[in-house]
């Protein structure tokens, strides 16, 4: 290797954008353990930073409001991701890797995938450019992150989009106006598997909700870019076991609902709640009645759909 990490090495930086699934249709679990998937993912405003500088040895940062329980070691999901290019390019993984965290961590927002896809755009630019290497395709990026989660490709694609297969397989979807979410985050997270396991057990003893996989009515209402009509079919499969497993989520969804918001659902796995508002007075509102009525909670107002990782 003749070049040496030093400050004179280029920071590249990027912006890593949370997610709300619009739609989480949940089918039957397969033999790899993961379930088939029919979601509607949209990409939020709210956003990390990532940034990251070639260098000898291997560094991971995590900084933020959001940092707690976010691992700032190589065990960090966006340090595989640096470790899949640099191999892709046959280079060493190394450098230091910097996240800077605005979305709630183990919240159902995929803060995590969102800073992986971030990573593998600024390892492929970074190490490429340092190493004078041809960058990795777009394909292969994508290849990449279908390994690294289910939710990392749509992190990476941004926008509005239907999620097949675990979720990985995605389809752009036309998506009209903006879209105002009050964000509530909880200070206990809940962790995916457990979350699916317990649908699997609420469906075994026919309690758990029957699949909707049928995403055509939030197509249309996207189509129609009314957010009442969006509000009205918004939908998530894995809500009964969300409540099922942390039953106080049930007076987050209620309290933020006679506050104003349209309508709220947990979001992706949970415990986040996302509550679609008419403005963003009533956003703010939810936030703080939610946050007021619940201890334990936190808020923010954002909306979609954003892009998704972007290179700044
Ligand atoms: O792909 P990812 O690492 O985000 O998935 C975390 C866990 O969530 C999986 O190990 C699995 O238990 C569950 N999952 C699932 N079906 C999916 C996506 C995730 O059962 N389609």
């Amino acid at each position: 290797m003749s070049r040496t990490g030093n400050d004179s090495s280029q920071l590249w930086q990027a912006c890593a954008h949370a997610k709300v699934n619009l739609h989480l249709g949940v089918g039957e679990a397969r033999a790899d353990g993961f379930h088939e998937l029919a979601t509607v993912f949209q990409a939020l405003d709210v956003h990390d930073r990532v940034s990251y500088r070639w260098g000898e040895k291997p560094a991971v940062e995590v900084t933020g409001n959001h940092a707690t329980g976010v691992p700032a070691s190589t065990e960090n999901l966006a340090w595989r991701a640096v470790e899949l290019v640099a191999h892709n390019l046959m280079l060493p993984a190394a450098g230091t890797l910097t996240m800077e965290k605005n979305i709630p961590a183990a919240g159902g927002m995929a803060g995590g995938s969102a800073d992986a896809a971030a990573a593998l755009l600024l390892a492929n630019q970074a190490l490429s450019t340092e190493f004078g290497r041809e960058a990795l395709s777009m394909e292969k990026l994508y290849e990449l992150a279908a390994e690294l989660g289910s939710d990392v490709p749509f992190t990476l694609m941004g926008g509005t989009a239907l999620g097949r297969g675990r979720g990985e397989l995605l389809t752009p979807m036309l998506s009209r106006g903006r879209y105002i979410w009050a964000i509530i985050t909880n200070a206990e997270g809940l962790s995916t598997p457990s979350v699916f396991h317990k649908l699997d057990e609420l469906r075994a003893a026919g309690r758990g909700s029957t699949p909707h996989l049928d995403t055509e009515a939030v197509g249309q209402a996207l189509v129609g870019g009314n957010p009442h009509e969006l509000a009205a079919v918004m939908h998530n499969d894995l809500q009964p076991a969300a409540l099922s497993l942390r039953p106080d989520l049930r007076k987050i969804l209620d309290t933020g609902e006679a506050a104003g918001a349209l309508k709220g659902i947990v979001s992706g796995s949970g415990p986040t709640c996302a509550f679609l508002c008419e403005d963003e007075e009533t956003a703010q509102e939810v936030v703080a009645q939610v946050c007021a009525d619940n201890r334990g909670t936190s808020g923010l107002v954002t909306t979609g759909p954003a892009t998704g990782a972007t290179l700044v």
